[in-house]
């Protein structure tokens, strides 16, 4: 091996790596030819073995040699790299075509969680007789909640509500949304026609039918010639709103302090769980209530009724676990649609 003969086996390669890079049409294929010639273990190297067998003073020359097709080599890459760079995003734009005309895909819509749907349905119903929403406070005092509704202290019928108390003296979570009936009854000159809907709390165990958090829609209405039978017919049609035109109900006598008389309203359901189900307490607002919300009873009469958002939404939707309203489960709030 002499001096010549390397040099003309490097000037061989560079004339085939020449051609091979011109051949080569995708970046990957590129880079891979350019590793065989010019790496550590490529054509280069290889011819450079012989270097060995040359005299010393040869040595630098064939270095020297090796350098220049290296870098010619090289160059030759990275100008072949630009021009099939260029030409794969070519093929790439012919290939994809976009269609500018073609409909855009549609979002995904949501859906309301079913309590404020519900609340909404019941809005829209007693909206039509020409009640308002009005939305009161969700920390109350004992005042508010109990006693000023016709309940003392130490009145047995606390039993009714088992109730959150905060740490503040007299202060508490409501147990319902009867507060909000002296809210109003302070704020607003009669005639009053309001809902009151909103999150109620109670001291319970929770499983399938109970929960420690809950939803109620109060109503209330006091003006100069209310009875009962405006009751009657105006908690029939909500039920009629809420389930159907055919729905029958059916008012059953009932204690709460704050009305008299009072009733539990019971709508008759068909399919699995039939029978009478009951779905809100009612009644006359107590002359005691309608004065401590400073109104005359000799005057005003009103009545106030109490429902159970869950109890409705469950009804409505067929929910037998009352826990889903609050998993927040992706999958039953999409099943509401
Ligand atoms: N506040 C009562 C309850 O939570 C329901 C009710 C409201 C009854 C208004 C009568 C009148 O059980």
């Amino acid at each position: 091996m002499d001096l010549a003969a390397l040099e003309s086996q490097l000037r061989t390669l560079q004339g085939d790596a020449a051609s091979r890079i011109t051949a080569c049409t995708d970046l990957t294929a590129l880079d891979e030819l350019g590793s065989s010639l010019l790496g550590k273990r490529g054509a280069i190297t290889d011819v450079l073995r012989g270097i060995g067998e040359l005299p010393p003073a040869d040595r630098p020359k064939i270095g020297a040699t090796a350098n220049e097709v290296r870098a010619a080599i090289e160059s030759l890459l990275t100008a072949r790299r630009s021009v099939v760079a260029v030409e794969e995003l070519a093929l790439r734009i012919t290939a994809e075509t976009i269609d500018p005309t073609a409909p855009a895909p549609r979002p995904r819509s949501g859906s309301l969680h079913p309590i404020p749907e519900t609340i909404r349905a019941i809005a829209e119903i007693m909206s039509s007789f020409g009640f308002s929403i009005v939305e009161t406070r969700e920390v109350e005092d004992d005042v508010v909640n109990f006693q000023l509704l016709n309940i003392p202290e130490d009145h047995p019928s606390r039993d009714l509500w088992d109730t959150l108390y905060l740490r503040e003296p007299g202060r508490l979570l409501r147990t319902h949304t009867s507060p909000g009936q002296i809210h109003v009854m302070r704020t607003t000159p009669p005639p009053i026609r309001v809902i009151l809907p909103g999150r109620c709390f109670r001291y319970e165990a929770v499983d399938a039918s109970h929960g420690f958090e809950f939803h109620q829609v109060e109503g209330l209405l006091v003006d100069t010639t209310t009875t009962l039978s405006d009751l009657k017919g105006i908690l029939s049609e909500l039920a009629r709103g809420l389930f159907g035109a055919a729905t029958e109900t059916r008012f059953r006598p009932g204690y709460y302090p704050f009305t008299e008389p009072s009733v539990a309203v019971d709508v008759r359901w068909a399919g699995s769980k039939e029978g009478w189900m009951t779905i809100l307490g009612a009644g006359m607002v107590h002359p005691t209530v309608l004065a401590n919300g400073g109104i005359d009873p000799e005057t005003h009469q009103g009545f106030a009724f109490g429902l159970g958002v869950e109890r409705i939404a469950m009804l409505r939707h067929g929910i037998p676990d009352l826990r889903a309203f609050l998993e927040n489960d992706t999958r039953f709030l999409r099943s509401m649609r």
